[in-house]
């Protein structure tokens, strides 16, 4: 294993039911650390650059009204194998499919509203960083 940097982002239901800090304290648990933040209210062109690969997803238009309807914390994570890891801590993108004690199970509304999107794979991890953060604002906690 080696130490990278995944994407999260806590989406607009998890900021209006106040679960930052609930969110944040589990992947400090979970020793994934922050070395980037900005809460930020996406504009449309940002959410839709974001979630260009769905763009020719049914889903697509109504996960943009989302992702724009409210306040965001957006977040570098770092730790050991990060991607994989957040991905298990998240649980299934489908809230109904995500095992106990996942973010998405205790946190998401929705299949849209699910409470935390998080990279898939190294590669879309490095595109996702550098889609939000400029290298100098990226600060190494290893
Ligand atoms: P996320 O991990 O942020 O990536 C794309 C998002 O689209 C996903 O989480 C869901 O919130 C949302 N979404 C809405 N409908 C669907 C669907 N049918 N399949 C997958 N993702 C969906």
């Amino acid at each position: 294993m080696s130490v990278e940097r995944t994407l999260c982002i806590i989406k607009p239901n998890a900021v209006e039911d106040c679960n930052i800090g609930k969110i944040i304290t589990r992947y400090e648990e979970e020793a994934l650390k922050i070395a980037a933040t900005r809460f930020a209210k996406l504009s449309k062109e940002k959410a839709e650059g974001f979630y260009i690969e769905h763009k020719s997803r049914p889903f697509f238009g109504s996960l943009i009204a989302f992702m724009t309807s409210g306040p965001v914390l957006i977040m570098v994570l770092e730790g050991e194998n990060a991607v994989e890891k957040n991905r298990e801590i998240m649980g299934a993108t489908n809230p109904a499919e995500a095992a106990e004690n996942t973010l998405r199970k205790l946190y998401a509304k929705s299949l849209e509203a699910n409470a935390v999107h998080g990279s898939d794979s190294l590669t879309s991890a490095e595109r996702e960083i550098s889609y939000f953060f400029e290298k100098n604002e990226i600060i190494s906690t290893h």
